[in-house]
């Protein structure tokens, strides 16, 4: 069914649009605010038995929450959906106004047109070399019998990859660590700050306010030493800072200061972070099913023989490409995304008001059972040519649809393609004591602290 015929499709009794249901279980004054809170993937995951669409009550609020994968596509695709809403307002203060992942229209448009050429397909093969030296750089530091904050290891490794590949330079080295903690820091406040508005309250200068706003202040600082250090070098290599310095807008003039730094800002972070959460649960997936770490490693023998995974290989790594999927197919790094309608519209033959809050969650889509056989189970070979055909479409859409997805993809699956290859040939690993698999609800979901031994193949 395509998009259109699902927004124009006759619904409507009488030519009205039929309101949708409201989710059940909701609480007098509170809503279902509780149970967000509480448990929010559940809430999530379950909407769908109320309807296609569904009104949520969060106090006095009504926030419109999509759960079949065909409108959750009309949502993305739709000209009447901005980015808008709860996430991108607790992201503002990172984000700002001005980047590509906040603006919207035509400056949008112009945005994605300066950025796109450094994620093109035929862009990604340049940075093989970086992603290969990272992933051995990273194992190489381990040691047998070593005990890995995996969340530390993580991020780092994905800030690393991000900064040098796309804001080359060795001038990352002292600073991806520095952008690493800011990150964790505001990650989780800024989602604290999304599900718990309280406004003014966050300006009182207690210790867990101060934290945020040093390590806000400080990521801030470092984007305007990046750009600084880039100019007084006078240097200008083939890469994405270059292209956004030398950014022009509608008149041809130079894009301005704000605009520069914003965009910076939008390409570290959400790189850095969803790259990051991904490798934690890949790094729990290869822990607790030690048969795929093990196909995997045959597979690297028999595709890379010796040597060390070049970039190259990443092609043929097919079985270590669907752990990568399968595993963003149940742990979305990006598991709640938001819109705001611009106008009264028709979803479904739903009305959705304008100026209303619509969200939908990828983890919740991607889990069910209405589009996934053994929805729960993790199979790797459900992505085998042939067989994901047999998926909804959009019923997997880890990085998004539309012309707000992530420019990414190509560039985020080579790279964790990679890192999965090297990683798993290298070491397999257990649960170390304190190692919480617990799953992390923030901005983007991973889990909340795995503490990993690495013992060696
Ligand atoms: C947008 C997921 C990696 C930069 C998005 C969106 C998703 C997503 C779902 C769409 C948001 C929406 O529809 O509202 C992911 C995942 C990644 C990943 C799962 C890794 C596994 C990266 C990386 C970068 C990046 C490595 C940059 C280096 C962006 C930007 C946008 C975006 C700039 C905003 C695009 C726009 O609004 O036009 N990402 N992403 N992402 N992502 Fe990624």
């Amino acid at each position: 069914m395509s998009v259109e015929s699902v927004n124009s499709r006759p619904t409507t009794v009488a030519g009205t649009l039929r309101e949708p249901p409201v989710a059940g279980g909701g609480l007098p004054l509170l809503g279902h605010g509780p149970q967000l809170v509480r448990d929010p993937l559940g809430f999530m995951a379950r909407l769908r038995d109320d309807g296609d669409v569904v009104r949520i009550r969060l106090g006095p609020k009504t926030v419109y929450a999509v759960t079949a994968p065909h409108l959750t596509g009309a949502l993305a695709l739709g000209p009447d959906y901005i980015i808008a809403g709860p996430l991108w307002e607790s992201l503002e203060s990172l984000l700002g106004k001005e980047g590509v992942a906040t603006a919207n229209g035509p400056m949008h448009r112009r945005q994605r047109r300066t950025i796109q050429p450094a994620f093109r397909l035929d862009a990604i093969p340049a940075y093989g070399p970086v992603m290969a030296e990272e992933a051995y750089a990273l194992v190489e530091r381990w040691r047998s019998g070593q005990v890995l904050d995996v969340t530390t290891e993580s991020f780092r490794v994905a800030v690393r990859i991000s900064a040098r590949c796309l804001m080359r330079g060795s001038y990352m080295d002292d600073r991806a660590d520095r952008i690493c903690a800011d990150l964790a820091t505001l990650f989780s406040g800024m989602y604290q700050r999304m599900v718990v508005p309280l406004g003014p309250l966050y300006r009182i200068p207690v210790p867990s306010n101060r934290e945020f706003n040093r390590a806000l202040a400080d990521l801030h600082l470092l984007v305007d030493e990046i750009v600084a250090d880039r100019r007084a070098s006078g240097q200008k290599p083939d890469d994405l800072l270059t292209a956004l310095l030398d950014a022009t807008d509608e008149n041809g003039e130079p894009i301005g200061e704000q605009e520069i730094h914003d965009q910076v800002i939008a390409i570290l972070t959400p790189g850095s972070e969803t790259v990051g959460s991904v490798l934690m649960s890949l790094l729990l997936v290869l822990t607790e099913h030690p048969e795929l770490a093990d196909k995997i490693g045959d597979e690297v023998k028999r595709v890379v023989g010796d040597r060390p995974v070049a970039f190259e290989d990443v092609r043929e790594l097919t079985y270590t490409a669907n752990v990568v999927v399968e595993t963003m197919r149940l742990y979305p790094a990006v598991w709640i995304l938001t819109r705001r309608s611009v106008a009264e519209t028709d979803l479904g033959g739903y009305r959705i008001p304008a100026g209303a809050d619509v969200i939908y969650s990828p983890y919740a889509v991607q889990r069910d059972r209405r589009s996934f056989d053994r929805h729960e189970e993790f199979d790797p070979d459900r992505w085998l040519p042939g067989r994901g055909g047999q998926v909804p479409k959009h019923a997997m859409a880890p990085f998004g649809v539309g012309n707000r997805k992530c420019p990414s993809d190509h560039f985020s699956m080579a790279e964790l393609t990679l890192l999965t290859a090297v990683i798993a040939a290298a070491y397999r690993f257990e649960h170390a004591p304190g190692s919480d698999t617990r799953p992390r609800i923030g901005i983007t979901l991973r889990p909340r602290g795995l503490k990993l031994r690495a013992l060696p193949r």
